[in-house]
């Protein structure tokens, strides 16, 4: 089910809105872009489980932006659910996993969609999945915005890609650092120096 994850190449710095720059280096996915993706990636999802309902499984917090841009494009019927996992404290590098909140919805025999902002190591998908696997569902696809494919440790793939990004740390729409930047309408590159200040 996977389909060409569109790559990213970095846009050039004029299209930055000048609020962000002495804190952003670079914008990586435009509002446009976003938008654009979004839409097939919605198109993807609707014919894939047509006829179908789906139980949509977000991890919290960095989906909201994209979760409700794309569950707003689809017209089958779905539930919608979270499991808050989180990972990162105030730095870029991974850290230890906690959950934060649990499943409520019942899942078993269901068609699952797990819903994540960025794949990275995949060790929080891993864990996701692996728990979910315990509750029985009928099936379980994988939907994330973003992937750094040059991060990876688990052998993890996603059924759904928005975009491949390079090995940089990005926030915006959803993603955060240290819980700032979710409310950007794009993606950018975070300044070396805002993280490592911190
Ligand atoms: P993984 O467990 O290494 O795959 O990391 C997944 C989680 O780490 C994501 O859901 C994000 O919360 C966070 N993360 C990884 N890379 C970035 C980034 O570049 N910006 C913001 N958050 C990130
Ligand atoms: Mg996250």
């Amino acid at each position: 089910m996977r389909r060409n994850p569109m790559l990213c190449r970095i846009q050039s710095q004029a299209r930055m809105p000048g609020r962000w720059r002495s804190e952003l280096a670079a914008v990586l996915v435009t509002r446009a872009q976003l938008e654009q993706r979004v839409r097939e990636l919605s198109e993807m999802i609707q014919r894939d489980f047509a006829d179908r309902e789906l139980v949509v499984v977000a991890l919290l917090t960095g989906t909201i932006v994209f979760l409700a841009d794309l569950i707003r494009r689809l017209t089958l019927p779905l539930r919608l659910d979270f499991i808050g996992v989180s990972s990162y404290g105030n730095r870029t590098v991974p850290g230890q996993l906690n959950f934060t909140k649990e499943l409520r919805l019942d899942v078993c025999g269901r068609d699952v969609l797990v819903v994540d902002d960025i794949l990275d190591t995949g060790q929080t998908l891993s864990r996701v999945l692996a728990r979910l696997r315990l509750l029985e569902p009928r099936t379980i696809k994988v939907c994330v915005l973003l992937e750094k494919q040059a991060r990876r440790t688990e052998k993890i793939q996603a059924d759904y890609v928005g975009f491949s990004v390079p090995d940089l740390f990005v926030v915006g729409y959803g993603l955060d650092f240290a819980e700032r930047y979710r409310n950007l309408p794009f993606i950018g590159v975070l300044k070396r120096e805002v993280y490592q200040a911190s």
